[in-house]
């Protein structure tokens, strides 16, 4: 997830693009950069790191000009460096591009312009070189600019200008873009806080819409409807909750995002895949190791690989890596995950691996963290920055890249990203007004209670885990999971008259786990069911699709939603909890 933001009008631009830029760091801040036109050329300033620091160092303001865009980055395809910074250009330096999105055949339209120089690893820049392309074959500039749009797969939120053309050009497709109307000039921009300071007229775009921004106004032209008009309206958010999509917290934005970053996670490069399937198969033993929901992750992967590929797989804390050290062998493999890429005891086993030889893969969100920089191969979620304390979409992101790095395994990897691509509609309901209403019931009546318990076993005793890591982080009530056959070796005795045990049921585990959720009924515990079909024994049922493989996935849903409204409920930030940090970044 990137932040773009254009504009065009009276005024200066440069000044007009770094408040909008500071008012979208949050959609990511690895890098940043802006492009003014100024006397018909282009003139450009970018560079990795914090907003405030680039702009301290290149000094953004003393770009000229009323026309201009500007981008900051959360690195998908390429490292965290000035090149890699967006805007990028094309050969000749007289197109400037930003965009936000995931072009999924930048490999190929890069192939075919052979004869091109590219800077950057970005799968961006093509952009710039298939205007060009287009516009050597004699196409006007808003031509050449919709010829190249045609050519993307994936999807794009693109802002173009180009030397001598007094206009910009934007399109997007499945990333966001709006558009801010003033008196004085015209905003584009991935996000409304942008340009909320100067204006809450906002026109919203569609998908397949491309947009001709000039001094005049707008002209918006949509690639299959034709030409279109999109009515003005106004804001009523202010620019806070707008950054939360108009939720009052991140973790419920995050908790929705989920539709849209399973779709990310599995945009990935095959040949790094393969080069990860190929590790896995000449390793002589396999560790996954992590923290917290990281190591939940972890715990789910190993589940994964043993019921699809058959493969073992050591689960370790990263905290404990140092008890296995000595298994260490050149031939070992270690998986590092890590949401942040920066969290000390991950780094710690990274080294400890390192030290001997073995080979580290990482699994990560944050592009240019330690473990990118440390790990032999690592593979992106790709989920964008999340803000909130809490794992919520990365947790999924980092379990769907453990699905699909299972069945890539056993050779049926677009098995895996066609079951994945699937899930869009589960998600969506699952995160439905009408379930958060029916677990805001739920939250109610267990806010106030002492203890909440849950169970699972197989893949569901991983999401009881972390369902229970959610719940105590972010509620601070007590929540503790524990493996359905674990409980009549002693934790049947905590349950008393009206204790509430959450029971995850899995079409593979039914009959066992419904004969553990039995056990507790029977000494009065009160049974909350989280399963795809409802049962006699449940006192409260959240209805899941039998996710099977997924179930990882879709069953953590409405538990994260659970936490979220107890925390609510009592008052509490959901964002912020006490004593936690996002990133731990000691031992
Ligand atoms: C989970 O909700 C917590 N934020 C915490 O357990 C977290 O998963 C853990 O600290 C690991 O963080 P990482 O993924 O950035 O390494």
């Amino acid at each position: 997830m990137c932040g773009i933001i254009g504009y065009i009008g009276s005024e200066k631009a440069s000044p007009i693009l770094l408040k909008g830029l500071f008012n979208l760091e949050y959609r990511g801040y690895d890098s940043a950069g802006m492009a003014t036109l100024n006397n018909e050329i282009i003139v450009c300033k970018k560079g990795a790191g914090k907003i405030h620091d680039i702009n301290h160092k290149l000094n953004f303001l003393s770009l000229e000009g009323t026309i201009g865009i500007a981008h900051n980055r959360w690195a998908t395809h390429g490292g965290v460096n000035d090149i890699n910074a967006h805007p990028h250009f094309d050969c000749s330096k007289a197109i400037a591009i930003v965009h936000n999105g995931i072009i999924e055949n930048h490999r190929e339209l890069k192939e075919a312009l052979s004869e091109h120089k590219f800077e950057s690893e970005t799968d961006s820049e093509i952009l710039a070189h298939l205007i060009e392309e287009e516009l050597k074959k004699g196409f006007s500039f808003e031509d050449a600019f919709v010829n190249a749009i045609l050519k993307l797969d994936g999807n794009y939120a693109v802002l173009a200008i180009k030397a001598g053309e007094e206009k910009i050009l934007a399109a997007r497709k499945g990333s966001p873009l709006v558009v801010g109307v003033t008196d004085h000039g015209i905003f584009l921009s991935s996000d409304i806080p942008s340009f909320l300071e100067w204006t809450k007229k906002v026109v919203y775009l569609h998908d397949y819409d491309i947009v001709i921004a000039e001094r005049g106004g707008i002209r918006i032209y949509n690639l299959i409807e034709g030409q279109v008009s999109r009515p003005i309206d106004t804001v009523e958010w202010d620019a806070e909750q707008i950054k939360k999509g108009g939720f009052d917290h991140y973790m419920l934005k995050e908790i929705l995002d989920q539709t849209e970053t399973i779709y990310r996670a599995i945009q990935q490069d095959i040949d790094v895949v393969n080069k990860i399937i190929d590790e896995i198969r000449k390793a002589y033993g396999i560790f996954f190791v992590g923290c917290g929901s990281s190591y939940h992750a972890c715990l789910a992967g190993s589940y994964l690989f043993s019921k699809i590929a058959e493969t073992h797989i050591n689960v370790v804390l990263a905290s404990e890596f140092e008890n296995y050290e000595h298994f260490l062998r050149e031939n070992t493999l270690v998986f590092a995950v890590s949401q942040s890429g920066e969290t000390a005891d991950v780094l710690e086993a990274v080294r400890a691996a390192k030290r001997s030889g073995s080979k580290v893969i990482g699994i990560v969100n944050r592009m240019g963290s330690s473990l990118t920089r440390e790990s032999d191969e690592f593979l992106l979620m790709n989920a964008g920055p999340e803000i909130c304390v809490l794992s919520t979409k990365t947790y999924t992101s980092q379990v769907a890249l453990m699905i699909l790095l299972a069945y890539a395994l056993i050779g049926r990897y677009e098995e895996g990203i066609q079951k994945l691509k699937g899930l869009y509609m589960d998600i969506y309901n699952l995160t439905s007004r009408s379930m958060r209403e029916h677990l805001k019931k739920l939250a109610e009546m267990l806010v106030h209670k002492e203890h909440i318990y849950l169970i699972g076993r197989g893949l569901q005793f991983t999401t009881a885990l972390e369902a229970a890591l959610k719940i105590k982080e972010v509620s601070y009530i007590h929540a503790e999971a524990f493996a359905g056959g674990e409980l009549k070796h002693g934790p049947l005795a905590l349950i008393e008259d009206g204790t509430p045990v959450i029971v995850f049921v899995g079409e593979d585990d039914e009959k066992k786990i419904l004969s553990n959720a039995n056990e507790v009924k029977a000494r009065g515990g009160y049974i909350i069911g989280v399963s795809a079909e409802r049962h006699d024994i449940f006192d409260y049922w959240i209805k899941v699709p039998e996710g099977g493989d997924l179930n990882p996935i879709v069953q953590i849903i409405p538990m994260q939603i659970l936490a979220y409204k107890l925390a609510v409920l009592k008052g509490l930030d959901p964002d912020k909890p006490r004593n936690l940090a996002k990133s731990v970044t000691v031992i």
